[in-house]
């Protein structure tokens, strides 16, 4: 069976770009593939947090892995950090990645536009940890957004290299997939056009009713159309789009009729949205609390899936050392 693995980074709790843009995917194919997903903790050291945040922020993952409806049972799911081989394989990738390839990185570029005091030589080899994370269980299928596909594209090149170097076929080359039914982009409703952490416009996964219906309500709009059937400015596309990925057909129709007959109230479509997320969030948020509370249960699921993880890994890291030559004497 197809290998499937994906990670999000543990930098704080996820929003729903995170979930319709990866999680919801995670869980709608669990069951059809070997799937492996990870919370990636050493990622998120480039930015050094304190250490009580690091394992705060491995623990909200995880809860919120899931409260999300990752099951343990149908996937494994582990800690970055639990898997040693990872790192190992990251050590071998770096003899194969060149430096200025990996300066190339748009995300390398950016990162250091924003914090040229923090440039780090994980920061650099961050799509080296990335490729390691990937070709440690020989995946074929990577669940992300589109703004990793330079990441991917990387991972590949490091596989290739890797066989060709050693006259090997231990990697296979590792491939985006997309979310059943498509590429998803969650816009931010502040008129920024991504929801995101570090754009500051999250609507999280625990926010309770009374923080996500003020989020929504204070949704940047217009002063609504003049002529009917016109073109939607970017910041009422937003909303229409958060609404298409939450709301039932029906009630998207009702508000583009609404639109396109110009009677369309704001405020009626912002109440509407929210009581749709919540009720896409507010069962997930009650079974956070639930599972954050059952240590034993967190502690299970973290020790099964780290031996299952650890098994895989440490069967493709003997194929690598034995391609490098690397022997027991
Ligand atoms: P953030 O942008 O909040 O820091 P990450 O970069 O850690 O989130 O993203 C984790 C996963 O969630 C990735 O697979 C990414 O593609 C997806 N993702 C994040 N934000 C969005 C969004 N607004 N729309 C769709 N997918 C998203
Ligand atoms: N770079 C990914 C992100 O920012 C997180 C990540 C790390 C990842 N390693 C991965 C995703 C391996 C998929 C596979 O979202």
């Amino acid at each position: 069976m197809d290998v499937v693995l994906s990670g999000i980074r543990a930098t704080g709790h996820l929003h729903l770009g995170n979930y319709f843009g990866a999680l919801r995917n995670f869980v709608k194919i669990q069951d059809k593939y070997n799937c492996f997903y990870f919370i990636a903790d050493l990622h998120s050291l480039t930015t050094h947090p304190h250490p009580e945040d690091f394992h705060q922020n491995v623990k909200i993952i995880l809860t919120e892995y899931l409260a999300a409806g990752l099951d343990p049972d149908k996937c494994t799911i582990y800690v970055q950090s639990d898997v040693p081989e990872i790192c190992e394989l990251y050590t071998l990738l770096n003899m194969l990645a060149y430096k200025g390839e990996l300066e190339r990185t748009a995300a390398f570029k950016d990162k250091v536009r924003k914090n040229p005091e923090n440039v780090n030589a994980g920061l650099l080899t961050y799509p080296v940890l990335m490729a390691s994370d990937i070709l440690i269980h020989r995946s074929s299928w990577v669940p992300v957004g589109k703004d990793q596909d330079q990441h991917l594209e990387m991972a590949r090149t490091f596989a290739r290299r890797f066989n060709n170097l050693y006259g090997t076929e231990v990697f296979p080359e590792p491939h985006a997939m997309d979310p059943v039914g498509g590429p998803v982009k969650v816009p931010g409703l502040d008129g920024n056009g991504k929801m995101g952490k570090s754009e500051g416009n999250g609507i999280y996964l625990c926010d309770d009713e009374k923080t996500i219906t003020k989020k929504v309500m204070r949704a940047v709009t217009d002063a609504g159309p003049k002529t009917p059937d016109s073109p939607k400015p970017e910041v009422i596309d937003n909303l229409f789009t958060l609404m298409k990925l939450v709301s039932t057909p029906d009630t998207v129709n009702y508000f583009e009729e609404k639109w396109n007959d110009c009677s369309i109230r704001y405020g009626d479509m912002k109440k509407q949205l929210a009581e749709d997320i919540c009720k896409i969030t507010l069962p997930i948020r009650a079974r956070i609390d639930d599972i954050a509370n059952d240590s034993s249960y967190l502690h299970r699921v973290v020790s099964d899936g780290r031996d299952k993880a650890r098994a895989s890994a440490s069967a493709t890291l003997e194929m690598a050392r034995e391609a490098i030559g690397i022997k027991r004497f």
